[in-house]
């Protein structure tokens, strides 16, 4: 291994440079995260959608079932509707909605109240539980908030999807740096400009950055599914990857059973970039509630959070009932390369796919 990856490796407490994202909703369960962190890796708790008392609960959880090094995402941004794009009225979105409240026997829908940001909150409760690790996305916390996590000894990692992200991110101090390709299954993590002019995929990506910000250790996110993907982001100048897609299919993820079934015959040409479930651009397959919602145009979708608030009932039930029509069905380009394993099974599988990848290049001499 590099310096630079086994110095990043040492500070994370980890023995394999394999880091399985946060997940949020539900997928990356408390099992999901003490697996990977069992098996060498690091797990990561998605805590953006959980209640403060949810998320204590999670950590306490994860801890129960290891006692190894852990991260906890968290959305640092995206509740003021600052990318500017969305409806302002909500009435075309409200009566789709309807019909499929309708269909599925719940009440109609009803435009929420003033959605307050959760970050606060969340944050004191992850301050609270004293976590080894911190992740966000979306934007950067205030300076006071990460110096808090500093004092605590925790390390903090940011999400960029272009250089001028990073350059950003490594002015706010954090320690490492995930840098988003467009390939990467769910929200595009872009706080900086428009999401059109930041789908860069990882390959284009991760050494600009790490030419850009070279004392900053770049974590390759986007597309990575098995050992030579692993080989291919090291190969760029990443300290470490951070795997999605990759870890949905295990039996840990908390993800419907329908959903799992869905992505094994799922292809890589299937997915697109929605505003359709969240209000925010991400990465899923194509589905009938996709297709309706950008079939209804772009200025019938209210922002981020309204959109994704005014949808959840709607894909709860879908995830109670197996419907993966009005599920939202995040994944990435590279879901055909996703294996049904158990996780400590798939970060062994990498580990030695890693090792005979680069064995393959050596003894060919390229
Ligand atoms: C189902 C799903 C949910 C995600 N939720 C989050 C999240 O809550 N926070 C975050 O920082 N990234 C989240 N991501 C993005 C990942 O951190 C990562 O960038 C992405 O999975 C990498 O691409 P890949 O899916 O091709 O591996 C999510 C990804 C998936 C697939």
């Amino acid at each position: 291994m590099p310096d630079s990856e086994i110095t990043l490796c040492t500070r994370l407490g980890i023995v394999h440079p394999i880091i399985q994202a946060p997940m949020g909703g539900g997928a990356s369960s408390p099992q999901l995260v003490a697996a990977v962190s069992n098996a060498g890796g690091l797990g990561s708790l998605a805590a953006a959608y959980l209640s403060p008392q949810q998320i204590r609960d999670g950590i306490a959880e994860v801890r129960r079932l290891t006692d190894k090094s852990f991260n906890v995402n968290l959305f640092a941004g995206g509740y003021s509707g600052e990318d500017g794009a969305g409806a302002t009225d909500a009435s075309t979105m409200l009566a789709i909605l309807r019909r499929h409240h309708l269909a599925l026997g719940m009440p109609p829908p009803e435009l929420p109240s003033a959605l307050a940001d959760p970050f606060p909150a969340q944050f004191d409760a992850i301050l609270e539980a004293r976590v080894p690790i911190f992740s966000f996305t979306f934007g950067i916390p205030a300076a006071p908030d990460l110096a808090k996590l500093k004092r605590q000894g925790a390390l903090v990692i940011g999400t960029a999807t272009t250089v001028d992200e990073a350059c950003r991110l490594a002015a706010a101090g954090v320690d490492a740096v995930v840098a988003q390709g467009s390939e990467a299954g769910a929200h595009r993590g872009t706080f900086a400009g428009p999401f059109e002019m930041a789908m860069i995929g990882t390959m284009a990506l991760v050494p600009q950055i790490v030419d850009t910000v070279p004392a900053l250790p770049v974590i390759a996110s986007g597309g990575i599914m098995d050992g030579r993907g692993i080989v291919a982001a090291r190969a760029l100048g990443a300290a470490a990857v951070q795997m999605g897609t990759a870890f949905l299919l295990c039996d840990e993820a908390g993800i419907p059973e329908a959903y799992k079934t869905l992505l094994v015959h799922a292809r890589e040409d299937e997915t697109k970039i929605t505003r359709a479930f969240s209000g925010r651009p991400a990465r899923g397959v194509v589905n009938s509630f996709m297709r309706e919602v950008e079939h209804a145009g772009a200025a019938a979708i209210p922002p981020f959070p309204l959109q994704n608030a005014l949808t959840r009932a709607i894909r709860n039930a879908a995830a109670q009932a197996g419907d993966v029509e009005r599920l939202s069905l995040w994944a990435g380009q590279g879901l055909r390369l996703a294996r049904r394993l158990p996780a400590a099974e798939l970060v062994r599988r990498l580990v030695l796919e890693n090792d005979a990848t680069v064995g393959r290049l050596t003894a060919t001499g390229n």
